[in-house]
């Protein structure tokens, strides 16, 4: 039998992202959490629109644009020094409690874990290392290999080169609905963490195989018969 390969995505799936509105809520109180979320729906909403004009740039780039446009929308009076200080928060996003468990399981299961994210191979190292994860993957694939972002056909097709796997011996386990859909249009399996429970695929051809709340219930599922 061949060998499964799991690939993660990072920023929402095993990284919070959300946790940033705890760094902003010294200057902005009760718009922290607002802005934090719509610094990450404005980075994600970017790098879509980067991939449609074809203008690839490091990740990092769409996140200190989205910073801007959020700020502009809810908090313009931020100066430069502080967004640059939030900026250097993104490397020191925790990770979701369960996930270091639920990595230790996979791994004694004997499944290949590879993180896969838009973010370049540094920022990668950078986040997962100080999350404490970082060990626990066999190998880093960024989009950035390519120059494209999810969910860009391209990007899971060079995952599934770069692990020499074929399509139905790897999983993207993501949070991201728009992720998973991605995955599922180039027949590729994928398990839907569904941590935020108001979001949905709402396209019926892309359903994931599986969903689940927390990293914590993959071990199992993998195991199920016909998974
Ligand atoms: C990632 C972001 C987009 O690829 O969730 O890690």
């Amino acid at each position: 039998m061949s060998e499964t390969t799991l690939a993660f995505d990072v920023y929402g799936t095993l990284i919070d992202p959300y946790a940033l509105a705890d760094e902003l809520r010294p200057q902005l109180g009760e718009r922290a959490e607002t802005v934090a979320a719509a610094w990450r729906a404005s980075q994600l909403q970017l790098s879509f629109r980067r991939g449609l004009m074809g203008r690839y740039d490091d990740f990092s780039v769409c996140t200190r644009h989205g910073l801007d446009v959020a700020l502009a929308a809810h908090a313009p009076e931020i100066d430069e020094s502080t967004r640059e200080a939030w900026m250097a928060a993104y490397a020191r996003l925790p990770a979701f409690d369960e996930v270091a468990g639920a990595l230790v399981e996979l791994r004694q299961q004997g499944y290949r874990r590879v993180a896969f994210s838009n973010g370049s191979h540094d920022a990668m190292r950078t986040v997962l290392g100080n999350a404490g994860l970082l060990d626990h993957f066999d190998d880093l694939v960024s989009v950035d290999e390519v120059k494209r972002f999810k969910p860009d056909p391209a990007v899971y097709h060079h995952l599934a080169r770069r692990m020499q796997a074929a399509h139905d011996r790897l999983w993207l386990i993501s949070s991201n609905n728009w992720d998973v859909q991605g995955a599922r249009h180039v027949g590729l399996n994928a398990a839907w963490v569904q941590r935020d429970p108001t979001a949905l695929i709402e396209d019926s051809a892309l359903e994931p195989n599986f969903r689940i709340d927390s990293l914590s219930e993959l071990p199992k599922m993998l195991e199920k018969p016909g998974v």
